[in-house]
């Protein structure tokens, strides 16, 4: 049933008539709730009375004391803590169940890194549509998720949880995933809210240290990162999560120039906020604020809503803040008005608990997994397949070799972010090999070397399992020599390679993009064996592969690719799929020129861009947008329909995609625009239009784009608003960031 405007207000006035500074902060404290192996309490990963932690939440919930939970996904034990919410509080209200579910639930879907590489927004809204319907049947109302945090440095863990470098690539990821989270409304059945993070500016952590702070100028906050949380609020998320690190010397978490100013009047969004885990109280730790009483209320009065609490809220003290004055009860009302909506919203007064058994049912549902195996199919970049090695003939072949320590690791194969999982359910790359060649093809294996180490334990450790491990044992030494003497034996030898799942995500920030280990050393004795070789890589963020890019025939980035991703590398192997994603970011040839991003400044001296330093040039190893397929496109006759446009006019490109070869195949087209002058420099090109299209052999297809003011609107540092520039524009449409097709229009004033 879902509530008007009217009813939803006189529903609020009512409970906030009767309820105590206590009860009211209580609905905005968002605890965890852990569910541990037992093990895990002496983990030294921890830091944390754990053991402690849930009967303290059991009591907080009996006295009204808690508006919302994490990290519970057993149905059963939300229904339990539910109830003690419901029936053990005074006014009965119910608790929001929050988690994250980044990339599926039990389903694990692609990364999001991998879901931005598919440029598919109807895939990626039916991959978090599957990942909500999942969540919502548990219990779980609330997703963190989308991560929509633009990175432009590798060394940053948490690139793989986003849309990559792009503003206009991550705003059309960020308003999909909204989509699929929330469907048409909040309350929509089989629906959860959406909840994009972290504002703002996270993924611009000082030399990409996770959690360092963020100095960064007006253009790239304007232009850059903030387009994508307009993308999400505009697509009607309820939520937004606060970053932890200091932005420009103010921490997120209490700058009310960033909650309100920017957030509620700039970008219009009128839903709750919530602070990153324990990031209220850390406002103490940043020197913000001298004690938890004055972060809290500093906390509210910048515009946040919810605290997200380990132990000892700072929240606990608003009471406190209120009754010497640092809040009003008009601010406190407001943040309470704000989750009470939500829960109203999704109809949980009036039906709080869920359906134990249905949830059984949803999470088994066969037609996620093939989802999640399309979405894979879809993600996957091919990024070189010389002499068209690929797709194997599996007809063709005596025997394959399948090498590498990420083979077959289920556990790599699904990810980070990702906690209540089924390994059992999970295809690894040797699984989905083996399963489509049957008995007729011999398949080895071999992982040839030991397990790569993290050199500090994860904070994800405490989960179980998140840690790989080698096999009782096992010699490294023995174990590599048959490596090679089965890529020796083999007709064809596929090595799956890159970061293990707890080397990348959260504090997990690198000083190097080296395949970790000896990788690069297996793959090279591979090579010099002579078999034919498959690079699969499986990772989050660009890796250092100049070796691999200029002595291996087929390299084929796979991300992590979630439950069903070993069925889908073998689709894409042996060509029951074609490969069509394309690439993110840009991917650099070494650690040392990070950051590089495809949208530079023409800058000073242009005509040495290609060689800024003098020890490595300063092209990418791969553009942005790069992508190859079994199929072999090409372009022509791009035209705009009109040459001159007035400033608010709108231009239509067009351009024909060819199809020159035998197979079908996806091919994203895309559309980059620069703005040769204008009050301000402009980038040598910026991604403006992108449409991800199937061709069929021999055939073509006439893509067309509009370029209106909205494309060519920008926010300009030297009047520090936005404007609309007259000039001569650059617009080209290809296959990449390096498109060579172009023609020009002009905009006069
Ligand atoms: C983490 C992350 C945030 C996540 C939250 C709850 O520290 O920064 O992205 O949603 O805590 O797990």
């Amino acid at each position: 049933m879902t509530l008007d405007d009217e009813a939803i207000r006189t529903r609020i006035d009512g409970l906030l008539a009767e309820m105590t500074p206590e009860e009211k902060a209580g609905q905005l404290t968002q605890f965890f709730f852990f569910t541990l192996p037992p093990e895990a309490e002496d983990n030294p990963a921890l830091g944390l009375e754990v053991a402690a932690q849930p009967r303290a939440v059991e009591a907080a919930l009996a006295r009204g004391g808690v508006g919302s939970l994490l990290f519970v996904t057993d149905p059963a034990q939300i229904n339990r803590l539910q109830r003690a919410a419901v029936e053990g509080s005074r006014h009965g209200i119910p608790a929001l169940f929050g988690f994250d579910v980044v990339h599926g639930l039990r389903t694990v879907l692609p990364v999001p890194i991998a879901m931005a590489a598919s440029w598919d927004p109807a895939l990626i809204e039916a991959g978090q549509a599957v990942a909500a319907a999942e969540a919502r049947a548990v219990g779980i109302h609330w997703a963190f998720a989308p991560m929509v945090d633009i990175a432009r440095d590798p060394r940053w863990g948490r690139i793989v949880e986003g849309a990559g470098e792009d503003p206009f690539l991550g705003s059309a990821v960020a308003a999909a995933q909204v989509r699929g989270f929330q469907g048409e409304r909040i309350g929509a059945p089989g629906r959860i809210v959406a909840g994009p993070k972290h504002f703002a500016g996270y993924g611009y952590a000082l030399g990409g240290r996770d959690y360092d702070e963020v100095s960064l100028g007006d253009a790239d906050l304007w232009n850059v990162v903030l387009p994508p949380f307009k993308a999400a609020i505009d697509a009607g998320a309820g939520t937004v999560m606060t970053a932890y690190m200091a932005l420009n010397g103010i921490p997120a978490t209490g700058n009310r120039w960033l909650l309100t100013d920017v957030l509620r009047e700039a970008l219009g969004f009128d839903g709750f906020t919530v602070s990153d885990a324990n990031a209220t109280r850390n406002l103490t730790t940043h020197g913000f604020a001298p004690d938890l009483r004055s972060a809290a209320s500093r906390a509210l009065d910048a515009g946040l809503d919810m605290e997200m609490a380990i132990t000892d809220p700072a929240f606990d003290h608003l009471p406190a803040a209120l009754e010497a004055g640092e809040i009003d009860e008009t601010q406190l009302d407001t943040a309470v008005r704000r989750v009470l909506e939500v829960k109203l919203r999704l109809g949980l007064f009036d039906d709080p608990y869920v359906d134990e058994d249905r949830a059984r049912v949803v999470l088994a549902d066969p037609a996620h997994r093939e989802v999640a195996r399309e979405a894979a199919r879809r993600a996957a970049v091919l990024l070189r397949n010389e002499g068209g090695l690929l797709p194997l003939d599996a007809a063709d072949l005596g025997s394959v070799a399948v090498l590498g320590p990420l083979a077959d690791s289920a556990r790599d194969t699904i990810g980070p972010w990702v906690f209540d999982f089924e390994l059992a359910e999970t295809v690894t790359v040797l699984d989905g090999i083996r399963d489509r060649l049957g008995d007729a093809v011999r398949v080895d294996s071999a992982r040839g070397i030991p397990v790569g180490r993290r050199t500090f334990p994860s904070m994800f450790d405490m989960f179980g399992g998140n840690a790989p491990e080698d096999p009782e044992g096992f010699e490294p030494e023995a174990e590599f020599t048959r490596a090679i003497r089965l890529a020796t034996d083999a007709d064809v030898a596929v090595v799956v390679l890159g970061e293990w799942q707890n080397m990348i995500g959260e504090a997990a920030s690198r000083s190097s993009l080296d395949l970790p280990g000896r990788q690069l050393e297996l793959l090279q004795a591979v090579v010099a064996t002579g078999t034919p070789t498959v690079l699969v890589v499986m990772n989050g963020r660009p890796l250092d592969l100049r070796w691999a890019a200029a002595h291996v025939p087929a390299v084929l980035d796979v991300w992590y690719p979630g439950s069903q991703g070993g069925a889908a590398v073998a689709d894409l192997l042996f060509g029951d799929a074609v490969p069509g994603g394309k690439l993110p970011f840009t991917w650099p040839r070494s650690v040392g020129q990070v950051p590089i991003v495809y949208s530079n400044l023409t800058s000073h001296e242009p005509e040495n861009l290609g060689r800024r330093y003098w020890d490595e040039a300063s092209t990418p190893l791969f553009p942005f947008g790069h992508g190859l397929s079994y199929a072999r496109f090409s372009y022509a006759d791009l035209a705009v329909d009109t040459d001159t446009v007035a400033l608010d006019g709108v231009v239509t490109v067009t351009a024909t995609v060819r199809n020159e070869s035998n197979h079908d195949g996806d091919e994203v087209v895309q559309l980059y625009l620069h703005q040769r002058t204008g009050t301000a420099s402009r980038p040598v090109r910026e991604l403006k239009g992108f449409e991800r299209v199937m061709v069929a052999a021999g055939e073509e297809r006439r893509v067309s784009f509009r370029v209106g003011p909205d494309e060519r609107r920008y926010w300009n540092a030297g009047v520090r608003g936005y404007v609309l520039d007259p000039s001569v524009f650059d617009v080209w449409v290809g296959t990449d960031s390096t498109a060579p097709l172009g023609t020009t229009f002009t905009v006069t004033p």
